[in-house]
């Protein structure tokens, strides 16, 4: 099965492709390839990211995003390709380039034994000029202004995020680059981090690139969304549109009537994968890849079908549509072709 060809999505939904530097996106790659040794971890990714947004940088495990971020801080060099930052191409010896993005890959490390504010000073000292209220004020955004004296080696795992983020943002970068920031975060501790990346972009005009795997955190919010597997770009573009064009209805029944109900709802999208969950305590539901406004015409086939709906929902979410374009589903219903299906949570060979 190729994802990409699943659903396809209008040309205008898709970010500018040019190679051309592009000056309202704050990063653009293109052709962008490394490989660790024999591992190939990016293949040619073509990433455009409007400036002043969120961009949810999102993929399977292993596929590459890491490695991506890595490369835009410009930690790493790509093996080919290249990177554009706010229009113009990177090089990798403009160090008040570097000074423009702000980063947080992986586990933030810090001075076990030194306060969060004392780490922040010492990191300020050492990178691009700061100013010392900058401190407080990065302490203050991520909710650590009463922690801050305390030494990091009491700190909680949240707690150490969320002085990793106040790192990233201390030079008061204009890209910030964050991987899985909400590792280990609370609810308060995620609200928070929504509400200070919603500032950032949308009042301060700041761009955010942010790789999670909580897809309905991504979803509350990120403008925009990129879909990587396999070191290249699936899809890309407002998520917005993202959710319109792979609008889709979810539809339970009796785990007894699955088979029958699975032959009535793959004629309503025969192009289109079909879910269905076939144990555990969601066993019953389907999701059919159709505009969610056809959801009573499913209900009315399935009654002359003889097979009686316990749920229906119309809509669309993040999570069925990195579903349906990474194939990583170990839960799809009677297949309509053969082929046999990719494994449950099958990483990158
Ligand atoms: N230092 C390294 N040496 C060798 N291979 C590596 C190295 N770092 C990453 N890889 C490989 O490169 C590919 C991409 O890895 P990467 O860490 O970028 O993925 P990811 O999308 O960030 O995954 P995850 O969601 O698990 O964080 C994987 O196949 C991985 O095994
Ligand atoms: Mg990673």
């Amino acid at each position: 099965m190729d994802p990409l060809n699943t659903a396809p999505l209008p040309a205008d939904h898709f970010m500018p492709r040019t190679d051309a530097p592009t000056p309202d996106l704050a990063v653009a790659t293109r052709g962008l390839m490394k490989r660790y040794g024999r591992q190939i971890a990016l293949t040619g990714l073509d990433m455009s990211v409007p400036t002043g947004k969120v961009y949810g940088f999102l993929g399977p495990n292993g596929s590459g995003k890491t490695t991506a971020l890595r490369l835009l801080t410009g930690l790493l060099r790509p093996n080919a390709g290249t990177i554009s930052l706010f229009g113009k191409p990177y090089t990798w010896h403009d160090w008040t380039r570097l000074f423009r993005v702000g980063s947080l890959i992986e586990t933030p490390s810090f001075y076990p034994y030194l306060s969060g504010a004392e780490n922040l000073d010492v990191l300020s000292a050492s990178g691009p000029p700061t100013d010392k209220r900058r401190i407080d004020q990065v302490l203050e955004y991520v909710g650590m202004s009463g922690r801050a004296k305390s030494p990091i080696q009491t700190y909680s795992l949240g707690m150490k995020q969320r002085l990793g983020i106040a790192a990233a943002m201390l030079s008061d970068p204009d890209l910030l680059l964050l991987d899985e920031p909400a590792n280990g975060l609370d609810p308060g501790g995620m609200v928070a981090m929504r509400e200070t990346l919603r500032y950032f972009t949308a009042e301060l005009g700041k761009t955010v690139v942010i790789s999670s795997h909580l897809l309905h955190e991504v979803e509350m919010l990120a403008d925009v969304v990129g879909i990587i597997d396999h070191g290249r770009l699936l899809r890309e573009g407002p998520l917005h549109d993202l959710l319109e064009a792979a609008g889709r209805v979810r539809v339970r029944v009796a785990p007894e009537d699955m088979t029958k109900a699975a032959a009535v709802l793959r004629e309503f999208a025969p192009d289109r994968p079909l879910y269905g969950v076939d144990s555990g305590d969601q066993a019953g539901w389907f999701t059919v890849g159709i505009a969610p406004a056809r959801a009573a015409e499913i209900n009315r086939a399935l009654v002359g079908a003889g097979i009686y709906a316990a749920g229906l929902e119309p809509g669309s979410d993040l999570e069925s549509i990195f579903l349906e374009l990474t194939g990583r589903t170990g839960t799809v219903a009677a297949p309509p072709t053969a082929e046999p299906g990719p494994p449950p949570m099958g990483l990158p060979q």
